[in-house]
């Protein structure tokens, strides 16, 4: 027994909700695309989680942050799914995917049969486990990937007020979780294995303004070491029960954990079936698979970035939209679908700070602006004689907008004095 779909995504997160608007946009007809997902929850804004989400006073809950609302479109919310026909079915896994035969096996048993499949099951947090160091199923020890790992955090918050919080990672799950927690009034060390925080984009100089101002509200760092193992009282399940070892040979007491060190795709269903690359599935310029009926988007998808003719799979939620509304686009209208054009885009906020990243984090960097006011300031990543990356924070909309632009244009930068004078009025000259 089972039912049968034109389309069918499978993930019901950013990716999935940004592909559903778009196929209305393009004219679906009532009751032929499906959307399957684990959460029990209408597709939502993720990067909200660690943020409004985790905020001590009016803390941001569902329905205000279901897709598309981060990119000021409508608030698609259960009623919305309905009133489109379009079929949601929550809180069920997709177990089996036969690429070639075009069917799944849910979780419940049900077979469903498709013309086109679109997989958009996102990414799954790191563990511990992975790294040898057991604890994960403490109650204060927390992950932060799906509405059930924040109701948790959130949980765990409330209940170590004035405590001690250790947040183990200095990506952007760990800076902003450690800005949340400051601000509900959690003592926090950041435990960072690198040099500085966020070391895959940061430079030095920028990292050391972020991390000052952490310091200055009281949030410590330890650099270069890793955690090797928990110490529990009797009761895992006990609040202010755990210290947290370190290879350096510290030892912190913690009331909260949060770890966040890293993810990893969620592929598992398709191997064997479908060409994988660089950890993601591999798809062409229309985000089409090595099966022609079957798409991937967001962070499952490793696509050709055009600008700089190399595969990449990007973590970021900017991608997850627009490889939707490209995937739809290429399935529903193929001919007047060009290649996907996609410049690498992301963004972090904590605290009062905002930045965003476009392009390319390569070759020479040239800092400019205010570093010392902390507050309009970024830099300049030049490979080979072209601007390929810009990072700002505190810029305005338009100011943003035109970054993008001129990181997209790749400009010839003759003078790396002068582009370090000009600042941002450099991209203004695109
Ligand atoms: P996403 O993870 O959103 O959705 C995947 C869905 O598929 C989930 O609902 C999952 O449960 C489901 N699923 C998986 N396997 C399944 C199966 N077998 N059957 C059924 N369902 C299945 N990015 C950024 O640029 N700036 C930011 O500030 C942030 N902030 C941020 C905060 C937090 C807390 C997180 C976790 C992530 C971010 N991100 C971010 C990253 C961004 O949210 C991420 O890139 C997008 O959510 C990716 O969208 P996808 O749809 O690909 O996966």
């Amino acid at each position: 027994m089972g039912r049968a779909f034109v389309y069918v995504i499978v993930g019901g997160g950013v990716a999935a909700g940004y592909a559903a608007l778009e196929f209305t946009r393009k004219g679906v007809s009532d009751g032929e695309l499906c959307i399957i997902s684990d959460e029990p929850v209408a597709p939502y804004e993720r990067p909200a989680l660690s943020k409004g989400f985790l905020l001590p006073e009016d803390p941001t809950r569902l329905p205000s942050f279901h897709t598309c609302v981060g990119a000021n479109d409508e608030i698609l919310t259960p009623k919305w799914y309905k009133e489109h026909g379009i079929e949601l079915v929550l809180g069920t896994r997709v177990k089996s995917v036969d690429a070639r035969r075009l069917t799944l096996v849910t979780s419940t048993g049900e077979t469903i049969t498709y013309n086109f499949l679109i997989i958009a099951t996102g990414a799954r947090a790191l563990k511990l486990e992975e790294f040898g160091v057991e604890g994960s199923d403490a109650e204060n020890v927390c992950y932060l990937r799906d509405l059930s790992d924040a109701d948790r955090l959130a949980t765990a918050i409330q209940s170590s007020s004035n405590g001690n919080a250790v947040v183990i990672g200095g990506g952007y799950i760990g800076m902003e979780c450690a800005a949340s927690l400051v601000i509900n009034k959690i003592n926090v060390t950041m435990v960072l294995a690198g040099a500085h925080c966020m070391a895959r984009l940061f430079t030095p100089k920028i990292a050391t303004f972020y991390e000052d101002y952490y310091m200055g509200k009281g949030v410590k760092f330890i650099k270069g070491t890793v955690l090797t193992s928990f110490e529990f009282d009797s009761d895992k399940k006990a609040w202010h029960s755990v210290s947290v070892n370190l290879k350096d040979g510290n030892q912190l007491p913690a009331d909260l954990v949060v770890v966040g060190i890293g993810i990893r795709p969620n592929i598992s269903l398709f191997e064997g079936q479908l060409i994988i690359e660089k950890g993601g599935i591999k798809v062409n310029s229309q985000m089409q698979s090595s099966e022609s009926s079957v798409y991937a988007i967001g962070d499952v998808a490793t696509f050709p970035v055009k600008l700089y003719g190399e595969m990449r799979r990007l973590e970021h939620v900017d991608f997850a939209r627009k490889s939707a509304r490209h995937a739809v686009s290429a399935i529903m209208e193929p001919e007047k679908t060009g290649e996907f054009d996609y410049l690498p885009c992301f963004y972090s906020r904590f605290f009062a700070f905002s930045w965003q990243f476009y392009g390319d984090h390569v070759g020479e960097v040239v800092h400019f602006g205010e570093y010392d006011e902390g507050k309009v300031f970024g830099a300049y990543w030049v490979k080979e004689g072209h601007l390929v990356g810009c990072f700002l924070e505190g810029g305005t909309k338009e100011q943003y907008e035109t970054i993008s632009k001129a990181t997209q244009l790749k400009p010839a930068v003759t003078d790396m004095e002068e582009l370090e004078r000009e600042g941002l009025g450099f991209t203004q000259t695109v």
